[in-house]
């Protein structure tokens, strides 16, 4: 009786348990390699936008030296007979500062160039063989940086800084587009959310090692900026054991067998015939669409909607201003009143790890509309919170914790959200068509609005003053609204269900679709 009973609940029991691990068993050691050693470019990027900042002071000195601002000196000294200490610092120079504000800068310019042409080299001999062949980039960038002091450390490190950047606008776009498309439906946005968190691992690997009595001082610094190369070595020997994303090879090259193949190398042994059925449709539709070029999606309403929520998507996340906290941090933290600027930086860099795992853990529960949602209010609240800490801090002293604590939030809900989710999204959004040029023109979205906050936040900060987070609210409201009227639920969907929620919108504001996808189809061919 009893055993009847336990079969019986395990009959009943079974459909669901096959359910929920069925796509456990998709997760396979192969997959698991292919997504590590595509992160690695993404820990690069991260390592490379965090390296700049902790070291700064020390190799302002060494810049000073090679541009011999320090034979003026020595001049002024011995006509003055001024103490060396009483003399301004080498970053006060202005050749030294210009310099340094390129060393900065030129990589968002590199990244900005190169996200163009994400879709070519990801297209042009496939996902895999396209993450190889620019690591070539990297590793001459690392190469420069490391062996500055040889000749003249400001140009060979602003030309590493830009051969790196070139590189990072590239792997930005080409990382999210392999993992999009080798992951299981269910684990998309995981899988997706871990470039993300590799990006704030290299982020924070960087702050630590950049501490001055590690690598952050002057004898160690070239090392450090030259390190930022490395993973990019380890990528290499790693990639030649992952397998080439099935849609392109199906998709694209009309390969069905290796497609084939290569799920059956991701996935396991599974049947792997929906998965084929799906793809084949997705050709069959890509092959009535144009192969949509970056001009022709701008320019076409096919895909306006989806264009204008991928965008907004990749502005939010710059224009949130998480990269003021990013690049001025430490400088916030002093205004704010906190006494170790330095180690608090660290504490931001911990918190926003922390955070981008629980996005890990959540983004296929809760979904990515929810989170971003969620996020982009909560940093908006945030923003309202450091505002008022800047503006009454010398009022009361602990608003100086009201700042701190407001930082903190600020960087979690964004790595809740609006940090890891906007660079997966794009490659959901849209099909296998128009996907490479879409993720071309959303990472270059991305880099110009970085670079924009990166060059301007402290002429508004001049300009604000306390009132610079006040600013931050106001535009992370309405993105919250265009989030909550716009942006559709992605989670669970195949690329061909989303793309039906989109054709579906589209219809109803435009009843004549296909004629202009036909027009489109017909001017590309052409
Ligand atoms: C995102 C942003 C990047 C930012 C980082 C912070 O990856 O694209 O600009 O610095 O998050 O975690």
């Amino acid at each position: 009786m009893l055993n009847c009973v336990f079969v019986h609940a395990f009959m009943c029991v079974c459909p669901y348990l096959c359910d929920y691990l069925s796509p456990l068993q998709q997760l396979t050691g192969t997959l698991a390699i292919a997504v590590f050693t595509a992160v690695l470019g993404s820990l690069q990027y991260g390592y490379s936008l965090g390296v700049i900042n902790a070291p700064q002071k020390v190799i302002e000195k060494h810049y000073g030296r090679s541009l011999e601002v320090w034979t003026e000196r020595a001049a002024v000294l011995s006509e003055n007979g001024t103490d060396e200490g009483e003399f301004p610092e080498a970053g006060d120079h202005p050749s030294v500062i210009m310099y340094w504000s390129l060393s900065v800068s030129i990589f968002s310019i590199g990244g900005m160039l190169s996200s163009f042409l994400v879709g070519f080299v990801g297209d042009l001999r496939g996902r895999v063989k396209g993450m190889l062949m620019v690591n070539v980039l990297a590793v001459a960038a690392g190469l420069l940086m490391g062996l500055c002091r040889m000749w003249k450390p400001h140009f060979m490190v602003i030309a590493g800084r830009a051969v790196m950047g070139f590189y990072c606008g590239l792997t930005s776009g080409l990382v999210p587009m392999y993992i999009g498309e080798i992951s299981p439906k269910a684990y998309r946005g995981a899988l997706g959310t871990l470039h993300q968190l590799a990006i704030v691992t290299g982020i924070l690997i960087s702050q630590v090692i950049g501490l001055d009595f590690i690598l952050g001082n002057d004898d160690m610094w070239p090392l450090l900026l030259g390190l930022s190369g490395a993973p990019a070595i380890l990528q290499s020997l790693l990639l030649p054991l992952c397998p080439e994303s099935p849609r392109y090879l199906y998709i694209l090259l009309g390969k069905e067998q290796e497609a084939r193949t290569s799920l059956l190398r991701l996935k396991g042994a599974y049947d792997p015939t929906p998965d084929l059925e799906e793809m084949k449709s997705e050709k069959e539709k890509a092959d009535r669409e144009p192969r949509v070029s970056i001009l022709s999606l701008i320019r076409s309403s096919v895909y306006r909607q989806q264009l204008v929520v991928a965008l907004m998507m990749h502005f939010s996340q710059q224009f949130s201003g998480i990269n003021a906290i990013f690049y001025y941090s430490t400088d916030i933290f002093t205004r704010a009143g906190v006494a170790q600027p330095v180690y608090a930086t660290i504490g931001v860099g911990v918190i926003n790890t922390i955070f981008t795992l629980v996005s890990v853990a959540l983004v296929d529960k809760a979904g990515r509309r929810t989170l971003t949602l969620a996020g982009l209010g909560g940093m908006c609240l945030c923003a309202v919170a450091m505002t008022v800490g800047l503006k009454f801090q010398s009022e009361f002293l602990w608003m100086s914790y009201v700042s701190m604590a407001a930082i903190f939030l600020f960087v979690s809900f964004f790595e809740i959200g609006p940090g890891p989710i906007p660079w997966f999204i794009v490659a959901e959004l849209f099909s296998q068509g128009p996907r490479p040029a879409a993720i071309a023109l959303a990472g270059c979205c991305n880099w110009t609005s970085n670079f924009i906050i990166g060059m301007t936040f402290p002429y508004i900060q001049e300009y604000l003053g306390c009132y610079v987070f006040a600013l931050f609210a106001v535009l992370l409201l309405g993105f919250t609204v265009f989030i909550y009227l716009r942006v559709p639920e992605t989670k669970g969907k195949s690329f061909e269900e989303i793309a039906g929620v989109f054709r579906k919108g589209r219809k109803k504001a435009n009843p004549d679709d296909g004629t202009e996808l036909q027009q489109l189809k017909t001017s590309t061919d052409a």
